[in-house]
């Protein structure tokens, strides 16, 4: 399995959870001193870890890391997971271009340059999967968090694309929807929503739904799209049911504007 931002939050409770369950973890992140401090906390618990520096809108450090990793694993990838993100709140207008265009960086095109970078390691592992970090803002575009959630969206759009184009190669492509959750990410957050829905849930409780995403289903539909948390889970189904103008309506009145 190969996790990009591993040194912290969910993408660290991930590496963890993969690592305790047998995987080989390739662990990656621009955070050096968070990766050595998960690479000795899974050595220490007898698993097996590479760590390494990826700055996920770099693609020649994708293709060096995925080189090396590939060389350790034997030629195998089972899990790409595209976890590094930022976010940045605030008044749209108020957030400088460079900012905005980090967040785009990050979140979208480091998807893109990483999962592009992979396709050949999944196409030769049977049963592939890629999982990409979407979140509960791409339900319904969020005040204060409008690049952000526009990133999530383009997130949405590639899982669900690539999860059709890249069947034929037997490689599925898998999207989680958590809400928010309590991780470096969101301290000192105060926007309408992260108020009225507070933030509840944990980087374990993510990485559990990643991991149990990842397990082979007995479902006899295709899911793609994996709510995590019970709030999550309500909203998606929610906006799948009410009209246009309802859906507005409560993200207006969540959103306190
Ligand atoms: N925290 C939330 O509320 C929440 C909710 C829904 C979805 N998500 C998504 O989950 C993912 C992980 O978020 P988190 O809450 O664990 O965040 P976090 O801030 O705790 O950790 C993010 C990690 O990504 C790394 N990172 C940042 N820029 C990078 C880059 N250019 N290249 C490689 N690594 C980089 C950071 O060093 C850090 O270790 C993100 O994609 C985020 O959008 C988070």
């Amino acid at each position: 399995m190969f996790i990009t931002g591993a040194a912290a939050g969910i993408g660290r409770s991930t590496a963890l959870k993969f690592a305790r369950s047998g995987y080989l973890v390739g662990a990656y992140d621009i955070d050096e001193t968070g990766l050595a401090s998960l690479s000795k906390e899974i050595a220490a618990a007898g698993g097996r870890v590479i760590t390494g520096v990826l700055d996920v809108t770099d693609p020649v450090q994708w293709a060096d890391r995925l080189t090396e990793f590939e060389r350790e694993s034997g030629g195998r990838l089972d899990v790409l997971i595209n976890n590094a993100g930022i976010l940045v709140a605030g008044k749209f207008e108020e957030i400088p271009l460079a900012v905005h265009k980090r967040q785009i960086d990050i979140n979208f095109n480091g998807v893109v340059y990483g999962t592009l970078a992979a396709f050949s390691y999944l196409k030769a592992t049977p049963g592939a999967q890629v999982i990409n970090l979407c979140s509960a803002s791409a339900i319904y575009g969020q005040p204060e968090l409008v690049t952000y959630g526009a990133t999530k969206f383009a997130v949405r759009g590639i899982t669900e694309a690539l999860d059709l184009e890249w069947a034929e190669y037997d490689i599925s492509v898998k999207a989680m929807w958590p809400l928010f959750v309590q991780t470096a990410m969101t301290q000192g957050v105060s926007t309408g929503t992260t108020n009225s829905l507070g933030i509840k849930l944990t980087a374990d409780d993510v990485a559990e739904a990643i991991f149990d995403a990842t397990r082979p289903s007995k479902r006899l539909l295709h899911k793609v799209h994996f709510p995590v948390g019970l709030q999550s889970k309500v909203m998606t189904l929610g906006s799948r049911f009410s009209p246009a103008w309802l859906t507005r309506e409560i993200n207006r009145r969540l959103s306190h504007t």
